[in-house]
């Protein structure tokens, strides 16, 4: 049985029988998950919809009740129940699919917010001083992580012209390992913002380069 967590972070909708503007990052999400069922259908899917339930923002007593020591209280209890239900979500998954949109050259603040909860302590990745300069360590392994992405301009893939202002993957490739992820892969579709014939090439290239992926990735399953 594979399980698949898809992780969708676009404020915008998507539709597959409408035309009118839709949200492109979904989209590259829904043909990955629709390709992926097809070619293996007893994957299993958790769709987390962070624009629909955006996830809660940590402050001062949800640090405090994930870094307690010893039995916890009744109220940290409450206080990590939304982390630990989202941290179960990314347990379960051999793939977690994240579909997300650049937005001010980085993620979303629902997927960072969503980041933010599920890489904890003890849970996701171990702290110890006796490492050395590397304190930290994943304590997941196994996965894979699928990053769809869309953005409204262009060259921003690794090794084009304008990499170092997309914070948006490189954020997100240097955090799969703290979901416990061996192996990342990312198509994104560009120039949205200029709905040209370059857009709809690169959102076609995306399209099929999707599918390979999902075929790929069920073939080995
Ligand atoms: C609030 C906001 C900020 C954006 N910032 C950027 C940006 O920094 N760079 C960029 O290339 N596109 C930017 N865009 C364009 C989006 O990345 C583009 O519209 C993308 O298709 C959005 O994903 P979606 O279609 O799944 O909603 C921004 C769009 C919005 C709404």
């Amino acid at each position: 049985m594979e399980n698949v967590l898809y992780v969708s972070a676009s404020v915008r909708k998507f539709h597959p029988t409408q035309q009118h503007h839709m949200s492109i990052s979904r989209m590259l999400g829904e043909t990955f998950i629709d390709e992926f069922k097809q070619q293996y259908n007893q994957a299993e899917v958790i769709h987390r919809d962070l624009s629909l339930t955006p996830p809660m923002f940590i402050d001062e007593a949800f640090i405090a009740a994930a870094f307690a020591r010893g039995e916890l209280s009744e109220q940290q209890r409450t206080v990590l129940a939304q982390s630990d239900r989202l941290i179960d979500e990314v347990i379960k998954a051999d793939i977690i699919v994240l579909s997300s949109p650049m937005y001010n050259y980085g993620m979303p603040a629902v997927l960072k917010a969503w980041f933010d909860l599920v890489i904890r302590v003890d849970k996701t990745f171990s702290f110890d001083l006796a490492r050395g300069d590397q304190p930290l360590e994943p304590i997941l392994s196994g996965k894979k992580v699928v990053l769809l992405a869309s953005w409204g301009e262009f060259d921003f893939k690794k090794g084009e012209a304008k990499y170092e202002f997309n914070h948006l993957s490189r954020h997100i490739e240097q955090l799969s390992p703290y979901l416990g992820a061996d192996a990342f892969y990312e198509i994104a579709s560009e120039y949205q913002e200029f709905g040209d014939e370059r857009h709809r090439a690169s959102k076609q290239q995306a399209l099929a380069d999707i599918k390979r992926l999902a075929q790929k990735l069920a073939a080995a399953k």
